[in-house]
């Protein structure tokens, strides 16, 4: 099986016997669950609740007539409150300037999944990834998340794989894309995945295709999920706009129109994609319709964030 995983909320104290490199889990500590970014090294620090005082009779009556009040994670009614609880703290820290960040997080979290040996996938193991090249960057979206957690903790603990997951579809709709439910109860690996899975930006079509197909992805599924590079700077249309730009941008091949003005336009594994004739026919379609894209990217956004997870069984 894959990573060692634990599951969240009151367990995930369980975590702080545990030192991963990044990670500096420290225990016991008097706040709420935060990590404290160093550079990009993260640092945990987990709390337990406080025990009952020591004294007994009138005193110990109160205590447990006052305990459900003072319990610092009183349980949501239901699953509705508990998105709802995700979603308006992280549109707290959301701007459509930090969507493109919050959105190729999820895929990095995700990405690494292997079908074979089901290592990998949604959970949370970024946060230990930070150092690795190819996560340049992400730190600062963590650190965007952070705060959202940490709200959502003081009332009932979120994985960091459900946060992600959540942040990236509120990213998504922010900007205009279609709106993607996500399911809750992800729970967190301990230890980073291993290392090397995530495809490289200089990949031929071909490499890319078999790549997603060790992830359990088809080709129309790596066709619509690149369409998140519509977000971010890579030139294809409005930074900040969720659309189907992408794939109108990448049949016209700005790049090779002479004068190098569109030289730097999308990346070698996009420019790569239209190339390929199956790639380019669902990149046509996609260029066509764009409500089309936005029901496919819905479904394979689902599909990634629910990749390789552990659910919690409560
Ligand atoms: C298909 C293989 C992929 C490769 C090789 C790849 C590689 C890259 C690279 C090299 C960047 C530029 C990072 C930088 O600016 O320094 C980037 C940006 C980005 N990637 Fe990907 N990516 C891939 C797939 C995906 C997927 C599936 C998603 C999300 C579902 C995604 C989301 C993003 C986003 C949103 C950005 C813009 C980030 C920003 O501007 O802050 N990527 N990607």
């Amino acid at each position: 099986m894959g990573s060692t995983t634990t599951a969240t909320g009151p367990s995930l104290f369980s975590a702080a016997t545990h030192y991963t490199s990044g990670i500096a889990l420290i225990f016991p500590a008097r706040s709420l669950p935060t990590i404290k970014f160093v550079g990009k090294k993260l640092t945990v620090a987990c709390a337990a609740p406080s025990p009952p005082p020591p004294q007994f009779g009138r005193r110990a009556l109160v205590y447990v007539a006052t305990a459900s009040f003072l319990m610092p994670f009183p349980s949501l009614a239901s699953s509705t409150d508990e998105i709802s609880l995700l979603q308006d703290e992280i549109r707290k820290v959301l701007s459509k300037g930090k969507a493109a960040g919050l959105l190729r997080l999820v895929f990095h979290d995700a990405g690494t999944f292997d079908q074979g040996d089901k290592t990998g996938g949604m959970n949370g193991s970024i946060v230990y990834e930070l150092d690795r090249p190819e996560n340049t960057g992400l730190a600062k979206s963590l650190k965007v998340l952070e705060k959202a957690k940490g709200g959502v903790d003081a009332v009932k603990p979120v994985s960091w794989a459900d946060l992600i997951a959540v942040a990236g579809a509120e990213a998504v709709s922010v900007c205009g894309g279609p709106k993607i439910p996500v399911r809750l109860g992800r729970v967190d690996a301990t230890v980073p995945d291993p290392d090397g899975k995530l495809p490289e930006e200089t990949l031929k079509a071909s490499a890319m295709k078999q790549i997603f197909q060790k992830k359990g992805f088809s080709t129309q599924e790596l066709v619509a999920l690149s369409g998140a590079h519509t977000l971010g700077s890579k030139g294809f249309g409005d930074p900040v706009v969720f659309d189907n730009s992408y794939y109108k941008i990448l049949l016209e091949k700005p790049w090779a129109s002479p004068g190098g003005m569109f030289s730097m336009v999308g990346l070698p594994s996009d420019r790569a994609l239209v190339e390929d004739d199956e790639c380019n026919r669902w990149i046509t379609k996609y260029a066509n319709d764009q409500d089309l894209f936005f029901e496919d990217f819905r479904n394979v956004y689902t599909k990634l964030v629910n990749t390789g997870a552990k659910w919690r069984t409560i």
